[in-house]
């Protein structure tokens, strides 16, 4: 099974959907680290108390480069052979991204290329569109602009909030980030 690492700044419900996957005898990947910029990040004592290897480095008080060698060289240790980011907000370095080019993904709460960045429900629920939902990317230096992978769309009903979308595309984001994750690994 192909090692996966998983990079977190909070909650982790994609990191817990891909590590619940990761359950299944056929599933090509196994977790092999979960690791967080943020020590206190629900996520990290979750995937602690299943038995998944993790690891926190806060980037407070050091560089850039000196913060992301550090998770660099804890992945690499962990023998990680693809990066999943899950909700992981901080950007990464165009030098992490050639170290691991074309082996990150992340999951982007919009359907790309519309809503790059920040706000996408908001920006969603106000141009009026008839649907959001999330789409699962290749990572490259430019933000959320790399290769789209897979894409769940969630329709936007009358009354919509931010909330209540963004609760709706976070169900379709669990099925479809490990989905895509998997196939990815095996092409
Ligand atoms: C998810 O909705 C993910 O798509 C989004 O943050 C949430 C993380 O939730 N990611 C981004 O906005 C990346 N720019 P989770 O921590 O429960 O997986």
């Amino acid at each position: 099974r192909k090692k996966l690492g998983i990079l977190i700044s909070g909650r982790g419900s994609n990191m817990a959907a891909l590590v619940e996957a990761a359950k299944a005898a056929d599933c090509p990947y196994e977790v092999a680290l979960v690791a967080s910029d943020k020590p206190a990040a629900e996520g990290l004592a979750w995937a602690a108390a299943q038995g998944v290897a993790t690891f926190a480095q806060s980037p407070k008080g050091m560089a850039k480069a000196e913060y992301e060698a550090k998770i660099d060289a804890a992945l690499r240790e962990a023998g990680v052979e693809a990066i999943a980011l899950a909700g992981y907000m901080r950007l990464l370095t165009d030098d992490f991204v050639a170290r691991w080019r074309g082996r990150i993904l992340n999951i982007h709460p919009s359907l790309l290329p519309k809503y790059k960045g920040l706000d996408t429900h908001a920006r969603a629920i106000a141009a009026g569109d008839s649907h959001g939902g999330a789409s699962v990317h290749i990572v490259t230096e430019e933000l959320d602009a790399g290769e789209v992978l897979g894409q769940a769309e969630v329709a936007i009903l009358p009354g919509d909030t931010v909330e209540s979308l963004a609760q709706r595309v976070l169900k379709e984001e669990h099925r479809l980030y490990p989905r895509v994750v998997a196939e990815f690994l095996c092409r």
